[in-house]
């Protein structure tokens, strides 16, 4: 008989890991992996030279981890943006000398651009030059009386000096402007599933945006794409990191998209796009010296390959692949494609959502069309992996049903499951607080590929007492949930006839162990 092997960790780290952290600030990405447990799952199952695929890339966290410990390693995604931080944010031919005079060359083509577009109509009081807009909370909050944040790039003092917004600068926060460079003509499709911005008018890309940041945008995109940067792409990088925050889905308290939907704030602001592209500048930087100082350490490094393309058909022949880890799209918590619309679109780039492995009801994708999708790249997976390899899937979901269809496919492709890690993300997994029913841990699943019968596997154990065996273990109830959720897991998986979990949800487990505690107090 196989027995259930979990292990908790947590995915704190030292400061030299921390530093190693920042090589991934270089853009943002939705749902980004640690890098750290990654790394461990890689160099355990799999050992140099090997090859190590990822179906499911995202922002390219497998691809860096494995290329640094020698692995080759090929990833899949279907979204451009993916492909296009990826690849940016493993790119380690970096000199820094050649970057900073670039982005000199940047400021001087549209430093008095940008501070003429953006100056207040004051004088700094210590330097006696025009104050600049830092940012002007605008939205229907603020109609007719925003406020402005101010400051002196001059001099650097008179910082974040707040006031409203005087006659003259409404004025030209109002004025239409006049805009001659490219920007993107893409029409936001009719209906989104997680959106909330509807009512505010907005039906181009372009409406995101007030009329002077979309002119600064396109200046700035424009000098990016006509300068012959050796780091063009590093400049677009950053460019993209600012398309979010300098549009209407921000303000003071709410981070662009943050809520995992499209959503103008009534408090929504103006940033200033140049100060906020220079910040990103800094972040590019920052990853390109903490990537080099890593990698300078090593003498071989893995070779890789990132397609945009859906993983239902990968190039390998069968048996070819020796360790795939990958962390699918967890049912309809994130909208892949819904959300990098925005990015997307400033680069004139399409997302192909008809194979997007997703619950979106847009879409026309339940349940059953989501785990059909998935089924493709596990079956898939199994035809490339070679006999014995290994699969670490990263999956968290609060739907036991969706636990049941993810197993089942695993099972159906003979994928034995032999692992659980449960990685604590926060410190402290569940922070206590159940109310809000939100797993703050990943749960790392690993399998090997192999021949087996699951019929040779059998235990007869209710819901009721697997609770009670775990509440007789520990009194933390975050723990409980923790080592019950894997249980649940690996019955799933083994004895899935025997127990049924179709109607169970967190929050039904959530009530059963409170009523399972209360009745062994009494
Ligand atoms: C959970 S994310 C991966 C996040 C990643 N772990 C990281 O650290 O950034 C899942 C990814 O799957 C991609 N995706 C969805 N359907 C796909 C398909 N059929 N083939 C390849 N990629 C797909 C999405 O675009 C998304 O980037
Ligand atoms: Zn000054």
């Amino acid at each position: 008989m196989i027995e259930l092997k979990i292990n908790f960790s947590n995915s704190s780290m030292n400061s030299e890991e921390k530093e190693i952290s920042k090589i991934y600030r270089i853009h943002k990405y939705w749902s980004r992996k640690p890098w750290k447990p990654i790394s461990e799952s890689i160099k355990k199952y799999s050992k140099e030279e090997d090859l190590v695929v990822d179906l499911f890339l995202g922002s390219g966290v497998t691809c860096l981890e494995s290329v640094y410990l020698n692995r080759n390693f090929v990833g899949y995604d279907l979204n451009p943006m993916a492909i296009f931080i990826s690849n940016n944010t493993i790119q380690n031919h970096f000199k820094e000398n050649i970057f900073i005079e670039e982005l000199e060359e940047i400021k001087n083509k549209l430093g008095s651009f940008f501070k003429e577009l953006y100056s207040a109509d004051e004088e700094c009081n210590i330097c006696h030059k025009k104050l600049t807009i830092d940012h002007i909370n605008m939205g229907p909050k603020f109609k007719n009386k925003e406020e402005g944040v101010f400051y002196c790039l001059d001099c650097g003092k008179n910082t974040k000096k707040r006031r409203e917004l005087n006659k003259k600068e409404k004025i030209s926060l109002r004025k239409e402007h006049k805009i001659s460079k490219w920007t993107p003509s893409k029409k936001i499709p009719s209906k989104f599933y997680k959106d909330r911005f509807s009512y505010k008018g907005v039906k181009n890309i372009t409406d995101f945006y007030t009329s002077r940041n979309l002119l600064a945008l396109s200046e700035l995109l424009y000098i990016i794409k006509t300068s012959k940067f050796k780091y063009e792409d590093l400049f677009l990088i950053a460019f993209s990191n600012t398309l979010l925050h300098a549009s209407k889905l921000k303000s003071e308290n709410v981070r662009p998209l943050s809520v995992n939907n499209y959503w103008i704030p009534d408090d929504y602001m103006e940033e200033n796009v140049f100060l906020r592209f220079l910040e990103r500048t800094d972040l590019v930087l920052e990853s390109k010296k903490n990537l080099q100082k890593r990698f300078n350490e090593i003498k071989n490094i893995g070779d890789y390959e990132l397609m945009n393309k859906s993983s239902f058909k990968t190039r390998f022949k069968d048996g070819e692949v020796d360790y795939i880890i990958t962390d699918p799209p967890y049912g309809d918590a994130i909208q892949y494609s819904e959300l990098s619309l925005i990015w997307n679109s400033w680069f004139n780039k399409e997302f192909e959502i008809k194979e997007e492995v997703i619950i979106n009801p847009v879409q026309n994708k339940g349940v059953t069309e989501y785990l059909g999708l998935l089924e493709n790249s596990i079956k898939e997976a199994s035809r490339i992996l070679k006999d014995k390899g290994k699969f670490t899937l990263c999956f968290h979901n609060k739907d036991f049903s969706i636990w049941e269809g993810i197993l089942s496919i695993f099972k159906k492709y003979t994928f034995v499951l032999e692992n659980i890690d449960i990685i604590d993300t926060l410190g402290n997994s569940y922070n206590n607080n159940w109310s809000k029913f939100s797993p703050k841990s990943d749960i790392y699943l690993t399998f090997t590929k192999k021949d087996f019968n699951t019929d040779s596997y059998y235990k007869k154990i209710l819901l009721e007492n697997l609770i009670k065996k775990e509440i007789k273990k520990s009194q933390d109830i975050s723990k409980i949930y923790d080592s019950l959720t894997s249980t649940l897991i690996w019955e799933i998986y083994y004895n899935e006839h025997k127990l049924d979990l179709s109607k169970l949800t967190i929050k039904k487990l959530n009530e059963l162990i409170l009523k399972i505690k209360d009745g062994n107090r009494q």
